[in-house]
Protein backbone atom coordinates (compact mmCIF):
# COMPACT_ATOMS: atom_id res chain seq x y z
CA UNK A 1 0.00 0.00 0.00
CA UNK A 2 0.97 3.70 -0.82
CA UNK A 3 2.74 5.20 2.13
CA UNK A 4 -0.74 7.39 2.90
CA UNK A 5 -2.57 4.27 3.48
CA UNK A 6 -0.59 3.19 5.86
CA UNK A 7 -0.67 6.39 8.37
CA UNK A 8 -4.17 5.92 8.19
CA UNK A 9 -6.26 3.65 10.15
CA UNK A 10 -8.85 1.04 8.90
CA UNK A 11 -12.53 2.35 10.24
CA UNK A 12 -14.24 0.34 12.40
CA UNK A 13 -18.15 -0.63 11.18
CA UNK A 14 -20.49 -2.54 13.22
CA UNK A 15 -23.43 -4.36 12.09
CA UNK A 16 -25.87 -3.94 14.09
CA UNK A 17 -29.64 -4.86 14.09
CA UNK A 18 -32.71 -6.73 15.58
CA UNK A 19 -32.16 -10.65 15.89
CA UNK A 20 -32.38 -12.68 12.09
CA UNK A 21 -32.60 -9.36 10.57
CA UNK A 22 -29.46 -10.39 8.18
CA UNK A 23 -26.65 -8.95 9.78
CA UNK A 24 -24.15 -11.98 9.73
CA UNK A 25 -25.84 -12.77 5.85
CA UNK A 26 -24.75 -9.31 4.96
CA UNK A 27 -21.22 -10.04 5.52
CA UNK A 28 -21.22 -13.51 4.42
CA UNK A 29 -22.45 -11.81 0.78
CA UNK A 30 -19.78 -9.31 1.03
CA UNK A 31 -16.91 -11.55 2.21
CA UNK A 32 -18.50 -14.21 -0.70
CA UNK A 33 -18.76 -11.70 -3.33
CA UNK A 34 -15.10 -10.61 -2.82
CA UNK A 35 -14.08 -14.01 -2.82
CA UNK A 36 -15.64 -14.00 -6.20
CA UNK A 37 -14.31 -11.22 -7.37
CA UNK A 38 -10.71 -12.78 -7.46
CA UNK A 39 -8.53 -10.36 -8.50
CA UNK A 40 -8.96 -8.48 -5.83
CA UNK A 41 -6.78 -8.10 -2.85
CA UNK A 42 -7.64 -10.47 -0.41
CA UNK A 43 -10.03 -10.29 2.62
CA UNK A 44 -8.53 -11.80 5.84
CA UNK A 45 -10.77 -13.38 8.27
CA UNK A 46 -10.26 -11.69 11.97
CA UNK A 47 -11.28 -12.46 15.53
CA UNK A 48 -14.94 -11.16 15.77
CA UNK A 49 -14.19 -9.02 12.78
CA UNK A 50 -13.38 -9.24 8.50
CA UNK A 51 -11.14 -6.87 6.93
CA UNK A 52 -12.37 -5.83 3.06
CA UNK A 53 -9.57 -3.55 1.76
CA UNK A 54 -10.03 -1.21 -0.96
CA UNK A 55 -9.25 -2.75 -3.64
CA UNK A 56 -12.32 -5.09 -3.21
CA UNK A 57 -14.41 -2.81 -1.80
CA UNK A 58 -13.85 -0.62 -5.08
CA UNK A 59 -14.25 -4.05 -7.33
CA UNK A 60 -17.06 -4.88 -5.49
CA UNK A 61 -19.26 -1.30 -6.06
CA UNK A 62 -17.92 -1.24 -9.46
CA UNK A 63 -19.02 1.97 -11.32
CA UNK A 64 -20.38 3.21 -8.03
CA UNK A 65 -16.61 3.77 -6.58
CA UNK A 66 -13.54 6.09 -8.09
CA UNK A 67 -10.98 4.34 -6.18
CA UNK A 68 -8.54 7.29 -6.39
CA UNK A 69 -10.97 9.13 -4.28
CA UNK A 70 -10.06 6.93 -1.51
CA UNK A 71 -7.27 7.23 0.95
CA UNK A 72 -8.52 5.05 4.12
CA UNK A 73 -7.24 1.54 3.67
CA UNK A 74 -10.57 -0.07 3.88
CA UNK A 75 -13.03 -1.57 6.28
CA UNK A 76 -12.99 -3.46 9.21
CA UNK A 77 -16.46 -4.86 10.03
CA UNK A 78 -17.67 -6.22 13.13
CA UNK A 79 -20.62 -8.61 13.03
CA UNK A 80 -22.45 -8.39 16.07
CA UNK A 81 -24.10 -11.95 17.21
CA UNK A 82 -27.58 -11.08 18.84
CA UNK A 83 -27.85 -8.14 21.35
CA UNK A 84 -25.91 -9.14 24.04
CA UNK A 85 -22.61 -8.79 22.21
CA UNK A 86 -23.70 -6.02 20.26
CA UNK A 87 -24.01 -3.71 23.96
CA UNK A 88 -20.94 -5.40 24.77
CA UNK A 89 -19.00 -3.75 21.78
CA UNK A 90 -20.92 -0.42 22.22
CA UNK A 91 -18.84 -0.62 25.99
CA UNK A 92 -16.73 2.08 25.26
CA UNK A 93 -19.11 4.96 24.55
CA UNK A 94 -18.63 5.04 21.19
CA UNK A 95 -14.53 4.57 21.19
CA UNK A 96 -14.88 1.34 18.95
CA UNK A 97 -17.18 1.50 16.23
CA UNK A 98 -16.55 4.31 14.10
CA UNK A 99 -19.28 3.96 11.97
CA UNK A 100 -22.56 1.64 11.83
CA UNK A 101 -25.00 -0.19 9.30
CA UNK A 102 -28.57 -1.02 11.03
CA UNK A 103 -29.94 -4.01 9.35
CA UNK A 104 -33.62 -3.77 9.66
CA UNK A 105 -35.93 -6.68 7.43
CA UNK A 106 -38.23 -4.99 5.33
CA UNK A 107 -41.16 -6.88 6.57
CA UNK A 108 -40.83 -7.33 9.97
CA UNK A 109 -39.66 -3.18 10.41
CA UNK A 110 -38.22 -2.03 13.86
CA UNK A 111 -38.31 -4.46 16.82
CA UNK A 112 -37.14 -4.06 20.35
CA UNK A 113 -33.52 -4.42 19.26
CA UNK A 114 -33.48 -2.43 16.66
CA UNK A 115 -34.67 0.83 18.69
CA UNK A 116 -31.75 -0.22 20.77
CA UNK A 117 -29.14 0.23 18.37
CA UNK A 118 -30.65 3.42 17.18
CA UNK A 119 -31.03 4.87 20.79
CA UNK A 120 -27.24 4.21 21.66
CA UNK A 121 -25.83 4.88 18.39
CA UNK A 122 -27.78 8.32 19.29
CA UNK A 123 -25.96 8.20 22.82
CA UNK A 124 -22.76 7.93 21.26
CA UNK A 125 -23.23 9.72 18.36
CA UNK A 126 -21.77 7.05 15.96
CA UNK A 127 -22.78 7.96 12.23
CA UNK A 128 -24.77 4.94 10.53
CA UNK A 129 -26.41 3.96 7.61
CA UNK A 130 -29.79 1.58 7.00
CA UNK A 131 -29.45 -1.50 5.48
CA UNK A 132 -33.21 -2.54 4.55
CA UNK A 133 -32.72 -5.68 4.40
CA UNK A 134 -34.29 -8.73 2.29
CA UNK A 135 -35.69 -7.22 -0.58
CA UNK A 136 -36.13 -10.06 -2.44
CA UNK A 137 -38.79 -11.47 -0.57
CA UNK A 138 -40.97 -8.64 -1.69
CA UNK A 139 -43.88 -10.81 -3.86
CA UNK A 140 -42.83 -10.26 -7.50
CA UNK A 141 -39.98 -9.11 -7.17
CA UNK A 142 -37.39 -9.27 -9.91
CA UNK A 143 -33.75 -10.07 -8.77
CA UNK A 144 -31.19 -8.32 -10.27
CA UNK A 145 -28.28 -10.31 -8.77
CA UNK A 146 -25.11 -8.31 -7.32
CA UNK A 147 -26.30 -4.98 -8.95
CA UNK A 148 -26.43 -1.75 -7.58
CA UNK A 149 -29.98 -1.34 -6.05
CA UNK A 150 -30.85 1.91 -7.76
CA UNK A 151 -31.77 0.42 -11.35
CA UNK A 152 -32.89 -2.26 -10.09
CA UNK A 153 -35.81 -0.28 -7.90
CA UNK A 154 -36.77 1.56 -10.74
CA UNK A 155 -37.05 -1.73 -13.30
CA UNK A 156 -39.63 -3.31 -10.86
CA UNK A 157 -43.14 -2.99 -11.55
CA UNK A 158 -44.54 -0.15 -10.15
CA UNK A 159 -46.78 -2.47 -8.00
CA UNK A 160 -43.62 -3.94 -6.55
CA UNK A 161 -42.56 -0.55 -6.00
CA UNK A 162 -44.93 1.08 -4.17
CA UNK A 163 -45.31 -1.97 -1.28
CA UNK A 164 -41.50 -1.78 -0.90
CA UNK A 165 -42.03 2.03 -1.17
CA UNK A 166 -44.64 1.47 2.04
CA UNK A 167 -42.34 -0.77 4.02
CA UNK A 168 -39.20 2.02 3.55
CA UNK A 169 -41.68 4.52 4.76
CA UNK A 170 -42.73 2.61 7.56
CA UNK A 171 -38.55 2.73 8.15
CA UNK A 172 -38.24 6.42 7.34
CA UNK A 173 -41.13 7.08 9.84
CA UNK A 174 -39.45 5.28 12.95
CA UNK A 175 -36.27 6.65 12.35
CA UNK A 176 -37.99 10.13 12.10
CA UNK A 177 -39.45 9.06 15.63
CA UNK A 178 -36.51 8.21 16.98
CA UNK A 179 -35.11 12.24 16.63
CA UNK A 180 -33.43 11.28 12.74
CA UNK A 181 -34.81 12.70 9.23
CA UNK A 182 -33.60 10.08 6.88
CA UNK A 183 -34.11 9.16 2.77
CA UNK A 184 -33.35 6.67 0.16
CA UNK A 185 -29.21 6.94 0.46
CA UNK A 186 -29.28 8.43 -3.33
CA UNK A 187 -31.75 11.29 -2.32
CA UNK A 188 -29.11 12.29 0.94
CA UNK A 189 -26.87 15.00 0.42
CA UNK A 190 -25.50 15.02 3.85
CA UNK A 191 -24.60 11.70 5.47
CA UNK A 192 -24.57 13.42 8.80
CA UNK A 193 -27.30 15.31 8.66
CA UNK A 194 -29.58 12.34 6.95
CA UNK A 195 -29.37 9.06 7.25
CA UNK A 196 -29.13 6.96 4.26
CA UNK A 197 -31.90 4.33 3.75
CA UNK A 198 -30.01 1.27 1.15
CA UNK A 199 -32.99 -1.34 0.02
CA UNK A 200 -30.91 -4.31 -0.15
CA UNK A 201 -30.69 -8.06 -0.53
CA UNK A 202 -28.26 -9.91 1.65
CA UNK A 203 -29.89 -12.89 -0.38
CA UNK A 204 -29.43 -11.62 -3.88
CA UNK A 205 -26.28 -8.95 -3.42
CA UNK A 206 -28.40 -6.36 -4.73
CA UNK A 207 -27.83 -3.36 -3.21
CA UNK A 208 -24.25 -4.70 -1.48
CA UNK A 209 -22.27 -2.48 -4.15
CA UNK A 210 -24.04 0.91 -2.74
CA UNK A 211 -23.63 -0.67 0.76
CA UNK A 212 -20.01 -0.37 0.39
CA UNK A 213 -19.81 2.84 -1.77
CA UNK A 214 -22.17 4.63 1.07
CA UNK A 215 -20.01 3.54 4.18
CA UNK A 216 -16.85 3.87 2.14
CA UNK A 217 -17.72 7.82 0.88
CA UNK A 218 -18.81 8.42 5.05
CA UNK A 219 -16.08 7.23 6.53
CA UNK A 220 -13.39 9.13 3.19
CA UNK A 221 -15.46 12.40 4.40
CA UNK A 222 -16.27 12.34 7.95
CA UNK A 223 -13.88 9.98 9.54
CA UNK A 224 -10.73 10.65 7.91
CA UNK A 225 -9.01 12.81 10.21
CA UNK A 226 -9.79 10.35 13.19
CA UNK A 227 -7.85 7.46 11.12
CA UNK A 228 -5.26 9.23 11.21
CA UNK A 229 -3.65 7.54 14.27
CA UNK A 230 -0.10 6.37 15.04
CA UNK A 231 -0.48 3.03 14.11
CA UNK A 232 3.19 1.89 15.90
CA UNK A 233 2.33 3.17 19.01
CA UNK A 234 1.18 1.30 22.04
CA UNK A 235 -1.93 -0.60 21.44
CA UNK A 236 -5.40 -0.01 22.53
CA UNK A 237 -8.79 -1.90 22.37
CA UNK A 238 -11.36 -3.11 23.91
CA UNK A 239 -12.33 -6.78 25.25
CA UNK A 240 -14.90 -8.35 23.20
CA UNK A 241 -15.05 -11.47 24.51
CA UNK A 242 -13.06 -13.59 27.49
CA UNK A 243 -13.28 -17.57 26.38
CA UNK A 244 -11.31 -20.93 26.94
CA UNK A 245 -9.07 -21.99 24.46
CA UNK A 246 -7.68 -25.72 24.66
CA UNK A 247 -4.09 -25.33 24.59
CA UNK A 248 -3.79 -21.64 25.53
CA UNK A 249 -5.80 -21.33 28.64
CA UNK A 250 -8.05 -17.87 29.02
CA UNK A 251 -7.67 -15.67 25.97
CA UNK A 252 -9.19 -12.69 25.17
CA UNK A 253 -10.66 -11.95 21.95
CA UNK A 254 -9.85 -8.03 21.65
CA UNK A 255 -10.54 -5.14 18.59
CA UNK A 256 -7.42 -3.31 18.56
CA UNK A 257 -8.38 0.44 18.05
CA UNK A 258 -5.04 2.22 17.99
CA UNK A 259 -1.51 1.34 17.78
CA UNK A 260 0.33 -2.08 17.56
CA UNK A 261 0.65 -4.89 20.10
CA UNK A 262 3.19 -7.71 20.13
CA UNK A 263 4.14 -11.02 21.70
CA UNK A 264 6.10 -10.34 24.96
CA UNK A 265 4.05 -7.00 25.07
CA UNK A 266 3.12 -5.60 29.10
CA UNK A 267 -0.45 -5.08 28.84
CA UNK A 268 -2.83 -3.88 31.27
CA UNK A 269 -6.55 -5.32 31.04
CA UNK A 270 -9.75 -4.07 32.63
CA UNK A 271 -11.03 -6.86 35.30
CA UNK A 272 -13.64 -7.13 37.77
CA UNK A 273 -11.36 -5.67 40.44
CA UNK A 274 -7.84 -4.61 40.38
CA UNK A 275 -6.51 -4.07 36.35
CA UNK A 276 -4.99 -7.18 35.64
CA UNK A 277 -0.90 -7.02 34.29
CA UNK A 278 0.56 -9.37 32.40
CA UNK A 279 2.53 -10.62 29.44
CA UNK A 280 1.47 -11.34 26.15
CA UNK A 281 2.23 -15.24 25.38
CA UNK A 282 0.81 -15.46 21.89
CA UNK A 283 -1.11 -13.27 19.06
CA UNK A 284 -3.70 -15.66 17.80
CA UNK A 285 -5.79 -15.27 13.94
CA UNK A 286 -8.18 -16.99 12.98
CA UNK A 287 -6.63 -20.14 10.13
CA UNK A 288 -7.58 -19.02 6.61
CA UNK A 289 -10.43 -21.04 4.89
CA UNK A 290 -8.71 -22.55 2.63
CA UNK A 291 -6.37 -24.21 5.54
CA UNK A 292 -9.77 -25.21 7.44
CA UNK A 293 -9.17 -28.35 7.52
CA UNK A 294 -5.56 -28.81 9.44
CA UNK A 295 -5.48 -29.54 13.39
CA UNK A 296 -4.67 -26.00 14.63
CA UNK A 297 -7.67 -23.51 14.52
CA UNK A 298 -5.26 -20.62 15.07
CA UNK A 299 -2.49 -18.63 13.00
CA UNK A 300 0.31 -17.36 15.13
CA UNK A 301 1.38 -13.64 14.66
CA UNK A 302 4.38 -11.66 16.57
CA UNK A 303 2.62 -8.53 16.08
CA UNK A 304 -0.65 -6.72 14.96
CA UNK A 305 -1.65 -3.07 14.12
CA UNK A 306 -5.10 -1.18 14.18
CA UNK A 307 -7.23 -1.87 13.15
CA UNK A 308 -7.85 -5.28 13.86
CA UNK A 309 -9.10 -8.21 15.59
CA UNK A 310 -7.18 -10.80 17.92
CA UNK A 311 -6.97 -13.47 19.71
CA UNK A 312 -4.82 -12.65 22.75
CA UNK A 313 -3.22 -15.50 25.13
CA UNK A 314 -1.49 -14.64 28.16
CA UNK A 315 -1.28 -15.63 32.25
CA UNK A 316 -3.68 -14.75 34.71
CA UNK A 317 -6.48 -13.25 32.19
CA UNK A 318 -9.56 -15.39 34.03
CA UNK A 319 -10.90 -11.81 35.91
CA UNK A 320 -10.72 -10.06 32.79
CA UNK A 321 -14.33 -8.47 31.55
CA UNK A 322 -15.88 -8.32 28.40
CA UNK A 323 -16.19 -4.51 27.64
CA UNK A 324 -12.78 -3.61 29.46
CA UNK A 325 -10.33 -1.77 28.02
CA UNK A 326 -6.97 -3.14 27.31
CA UNK A 327 -3.89 -1.35 27.08
CA UNK A 328 -0.19 -1.82 25.62
CA UNK A 329 2.49 -0.85 28.38
CA UNK A 330 5.46 -0.84 25.66
CA UNK A 331 7.93 2.39 27.24
CA UNK A 332 5.36 3.95 29.49
CA UNK A 333 5.64 3.50 33.19
CA UNK A 334 3.28 0.70 34.21
CA UNK A 335 2.12 2.45 37.10
CA UNK A 336 0.78 5.00 34.81
CA UNK A 337 -1.20 2.99 32.44
CA UNK A 338 -3.14 0.76 35.52
CA UNK A 339 -4.18 4.24 36.22
CA UNK A 340 -5.32 4.77 32.86
CA UNK A 341 -7.48 1.52 32.75
CA UNK A 342 -8.62 2.14 36.20
CA UNK A 343 -10.14 5.49 35.07
CA UNK A 344 -10.96 3.68 31.85
CA UNK A 345 -13.38 1.44 33.84
CA UNK A 346 -14.57 4.26 36.41
CA UNK A 347 -15.69 6.02 33.72
CA UNK A 348 -17.99 3.42 32.57
CA UNK A 349 -18.74 2.47 36.31
CA UNK A 350 -22.09 4.93 36.42
CA UNK A 351 -23.32 7.73 38.10
CA UNK A 352 -25.92 6.91 40.88
CA UNK A 353 -28.92 8.62 42.65
CA UNK A 354 -29.62 8.30 46.45
CA UNK A 355 -32.83 6.43 45.77
CA UNK A 356 -33.45 4.35 43.23
CA UNK A 357 -33.31 0.67 41.96
CA UNK A 358 -30.72 -2.10 42.00
CA UNK A 359 -29.00 -2.60 38.50
CA UNK A 360 -26.77 -5.33 37.06
CA UNK A 361 -25.88 -6.96 34.01
CA UNK A 362 -23.24 -8.94 32.15
CA UNK A 363 -20.94 -7.11 30.92
CA UNK A 364 -19.49 -2.85 30.95
CA UNK A 365 -21.66 -2.47 27.79
CA UNK A 366 -24.71 -3.89 28.81
CA UNK A 367 -24.72 -1.54 32.66
CA UNK A 368 -23.98 1.47 30.72
CA UNK A 369 -26.34 0.71 28.18
CA UNK A 370 -29.22 -0.32 31.09
CA UNK A 371 -28.59 2.84 32.68
CA UNK A 372 -28.65 5.04 29.65
CA UNK A 373 -31.95 3.68 28.88
CA UNK A 374 -33.23 4.02 32.29
CA UNK A 375 -32.01 7.60 32.48
CA UNK A 376 -33.83 8.35 29.41
CA UNK A 377 -37.43 7.29 31.13
CA UNK A 378 -36.18 8.91 34.31
CA UNK A 379 -35.83 6.17 36.47
CA UNK A 380 -33.37 6.22 39.27
CA UNK A 381 -30.49 4.02 39.83
CA UNK A 382 -28.88 3.57 43.41
CA UNK A 383 -26.62 0.97 42.27
CA UNK A 384 -25.56 -0.92 38.67
CA UNK A 385 -23.20 -3.71 38.87
CA UNK A 386 -21.48 -6.19 37.07
CA UNK A 387 -22.46 -9.73 38.19
CA UNK A 388 -25.03 -11.84 38.90
CA UNK A 389 -27.87 -10.78 41.14
CA UNK A 390 -26.70 -11.83 44.88
CA UNK A 391 -28.50 -11.96 48.09
CA UNK A 392 -25.96 -8.80 49.14
CA UNK A 393 -27.86 -7.06 46.12
CA UNK A 394 -31.89 -7.71 47.39
CA UNK A 395 -30.57 -6.33 50.94
CA UNK A 396 -29.42 -2.75 49.21
CA UNK A 397 -32.62 -3.15 47.32
CA UNK A 398 -34.48 -2.89 51.06
CA UNK A 399 -32.68 0.12 51.73
CA UNK A 400 -34.68 2.52 49.48
CA UNK A 401 -36.98 4.65 50.85
CA UNK A 402 -39.60 4.65 48.03
CA UNK A 403 -41.60 1.71 47.89
CA UNK A 404 -41.35 1.65 43.90
CA UNK A 405 -37.38 1.40 43.78
CA UNK A 406 -37.42 -2.07 45.69
CA UNK A 407 -36.48 -3.45 42.83
CA UNK A 408 -33.45 -5.40 41.34
CA UNK A 409 -33.27 -4.99 36.99
CA UNK A 410 -30.98 -7.79 35.76
CA UNK A 411 -29.52 -7.85 32.36
CA UNK A 412 -28.33 -11.17 30.90
CA UNK A 413 -27.54 -12.58 34.29
CA UNK A 414 -28.57 -15.47 37.19
CA UNK A 415 -29.31 -15.57 40.08
CA UNK A 416 -26.54 -16.37 42.97
CA UNK A 417 -27.04 -18.34 46.17
CA UNK A 418 -30.72 -17.94 48.26
CA UNK A 419 -31.09 -14.48 46.29
CA UNK A 420 -34.29 -15.29 45.04
CA UNK A 421 -35.63 -16.20 48.32
CA UNK A 422 -34.45 -13.85 49.88
CA UNK A 423 -36.12 -11.31 47.83
CA UNK A 424 -39.21 -12.81 48.10
CA UNK A 425 -38.96 -12.75 51.75
CA UNK A 426 -38.70 -9.40 51.38
CA UNK A 427 -40.71 -7.85 49.06
CA UNK A 428 -38.07 -6.90 46.83
CA UNK A 429 -39.01 -7.61 43.21
CA UNK A 430 -36.00 -8.60 40.85
CA UNK A 431 -36.84 -8.57 37.45
CA UNK A 432 -34.47 -10.37 34.33
CA UNK A 433 -34.77 -10.06 30.73
CA UNK A 434 -31.87 -9.80 27.80
CA UNK A 435 -33.71 -7.19 26.15
CA UNK A 436 -33.74 -3.70 27.75
CA UNK A 437 -36.59 -2.59 26.18
CA UNK A 438 -38.62 -5.97 28.54
CA UNK A 439 -36.81 -5.07 31.61
CA UNK A 440 -38.23 -1.17 32.01
CA UNK A 441 -41.48 -2.20 30.37
CA UNK A 442 -42.02 -4.96 33.21
CA UNK A 443 -40.84 -2.53 35.47
CA UNK A 444 -42.72 0.10 34.35
CA UNK A 445 -45.58 -2.20 34.75
CA UNK A 446 -45.34 -2.70 38.16
CA UNK A 447 -44.73 0.32 39.49
CA UNK A 448 -47.97 1.04 37.75
CA UNK A 449 -49.68 -1.37 39.84
CA UNK A 450 -47.99 -0.22 42.96
CA UNK A 451 -49.23 3.15 42.33
CA UNK A 452 -53.09 2.39 41.26
P1 LIG B 1 -28.52 -12.83 14.65
O1 LIG B 1 -27.04 -12.99 14.49
O2 LIG B 1 -29.16 -14.00 15.29
O3 LIG B 1 -28.88 -11.56 15.36
O4 LIG B 1 -29.18 -12.76 13.17
P2 LIG B 1 -28.62 -12.05 11.87
O5 LIG B 1 -29.10 -10.65 11.85
O6 LIG B 1 -27.17 -12.27 11.72
O7 LIG B 1 -29.42 -12.81 10.72
P3 LIG B 1 -28.86 -13.89 9.68
O8 LIG B 1 -27.91 -13.26 8.75
O9 LIG B 1 -28.42 -15.08 10.43
O10 LIG B 1 -30.18 -14.19 8.84
C1 LIG B 1 -31.34 -14.72 9.42
C2 LIG B 1 -32.14 -15.45 8.36
O11 LIG B 1 -32.60 -14.55 7.37
C3 LIG B 1 -31.35 -16.53 7.62
O12 LIG B 1 -32.19 -17.63 7.41
C4 LIG B 1 -31.00 -15.87 6.30
O13 LIG B 1 -30.83 -16.79 5.27
C5 LIG B 1 -32.20 -14.98 6.06
N1 LIG B 1 -31.84 -13.79 5.26
C6 LIG B 1 -30.93 -12.86 5.57
N2 LIG B 1 -30.88 -11.91 4.63
C7 LIG B 1 -31.80 -12.22 3.71
C8 LIG B 1 -32.25 -11.62 2.48
O14 LIG B 1 -31.79 -10.57 2.05
N3 LIG B 1 -33.25 -12.25 1.81
C9 LIG B 1 -33.80 -13.42 2.24
N4 LIG B 1 -34.76 -13.95 1.50
N5 LIG B 1 -33.41 -14.00 3.39
C10 LIG B 1 -32.43 -13.43 4.11
MG1 LIG C 1 -25.76 -13.09 13.02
Amino acid sequence: SSPTQSDLRTPIVAVLGHVDHGKTSLLDKIRGSTVIEGEAGAITQHIGATAVPLDVVSEVAGSLIDPTEFDLPGLLFIDTPGHHAFTTLRARGGALADIAILVVDVNDGFQPQTKEAVSILQDSQTPFVVAANKVDTIPGWNPNPDSPIRPTYEEQSDRVRGDLDDKLYEIIGELSDAGFSSDLYWRVQNFRANIGVIPVSAETGEGVPDVLTVLMGLSQRYMKEEMEVDVTGPGAGTVLEVKEEQGFGTTLDVILYDGTVAEDDTIVVGAKNEPIVTTVRALLKPRELSEIRTEKRFDQVDSIAAASGIKIAAPDLEDAMAGAPVQVVRDRDTQDVIEAVTAEMAEVAVETDEDGVVVKADTLGSLEALVNSLEEVEIPVMRAEVGDVAPRDVSVATTVDDETFRAILGFNVEMLGDAAERAEQNDVEIFRSDVIYQLIEEYEAHVEAIET
